[in-house]
């Protein structure tokens, strides 16, 4: 069973936003894991690390499907760590998911040896992918599994009638610039490119709970992210949805959340 849990108002705009992903996406979080299962035996299994674990969207998926493994979150932020710590507490998991704060850039990245490398929409955010990609190479076993996960874009979140509206926001915040391809980088490293996948979500949702609140912060960053391109038309519009979802008179009734996110899985020979 999934084990939700509510989103306390203390934590950053990031960790909430990361928070309801992982509520809204946990199919597609769980295709991207069975494709790691696809590539794995998991009696072989008995370390994990997810690398800018974030709130811990992967770790908790990965615990439960690798029940025998130990699973350590690695990450910048002391914060996002405290966070997965309580939460693995809570769940009576702290004895099988641990975390470190560590930075994958750094020449002197010690994480210990694993048979398993998750690492989900993290390595775009990297100012030098060759050097991630050797620490995380040398983080594997001989065998061991790496799988790493982008979003091809940022979500498309509105229903069809306000479709207008949306495709000219995303122009403007360049939602759907060019994604990066880690197959390169990955072989450089020394690993061998066990697959590519394309991993899809498209819900249609009542706007309400987390789908409401993810949609409603999509928009908001997209609109903070909008070059002056964005007419002042469609930016009012937009104020408008945000604020029309985060309010109790509503004109969107429904949400529509769709996107793909493409799964890299390699192997250390
Ligand atoms: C967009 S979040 C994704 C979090 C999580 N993997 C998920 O899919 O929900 C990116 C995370 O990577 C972390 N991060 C960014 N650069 C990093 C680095 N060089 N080393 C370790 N963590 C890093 C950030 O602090 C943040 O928690």
């Amino acid at each position: 069973m999934a084990h939700h849990h509510t989103i306390p108002d203390h934590v950053s705009p990031l960790a909430r936003l990361l928070a309801l992903d992982a509520l809204v996406h946990e199919k597609l979080i769980k295709q991207a894991v069975a494709v790691a299962l696809l590539h794995t035996d998991i009696a072989t299994v008995a370390r994990v690390i997810d690398v800018g674990v974030g709130t811990g969207a992967g770790a908790f998926a990965l615990a439960e499907e690798y029940s025998a493994a130990h699973v350590l979150g690695v990450d910048l932020d002391a914060d996002m760590l405290a966070d997965v710590r309580q939460r693995a507490d809570h769940q009576e998991l702290g004895d099988r998911i641990s975390t470190a704060l560590l930075d994958v850039e750094a020449p002197d990245f010690d994480a210990g040896v694993a048979d398993l490398i998750w690492s989900s929409n993290v390595l775009h955010e990297v100012s030098d992918p060759a050097i991630a990609f050797r620490n995380l190479f040398r983080s594997l076993r001989p065998g061991g599994v790496l799988v790493v996960m982008e979003m091809d874009g940022s979500p498309s979140v509105l229903p069809s009638a306000f479709q207008p509206v949306e495709r000219a926001l995303r122009v403007a915040a360049g939602a759907d610039g060019p994604r990066v391809d880690w197959s390169g980088p990955m072989r450089a490293a020394g690993f061998e490119l066990l697959e590519t996948r394309t991993a899809a979500s498209d819900q249609l949702l009542p706007a309400d709970g987390a789908a409401r609140d993810y949609a409603a912060l999509e928009l908001q960053r997209l609109l903070d992210h909008a070059s002056p391109a964005l007419t002042e038309q469609i930016a009012a519009e937009v104020r408008d949805l945000v604020a029309d979802l985060s309010g109790s008179h509503r004109r969107l009734t429904e949400v529509h959340i769709r996107g793909t996110r493409t799964v890299w899985v390699a192997r250390r020979p």
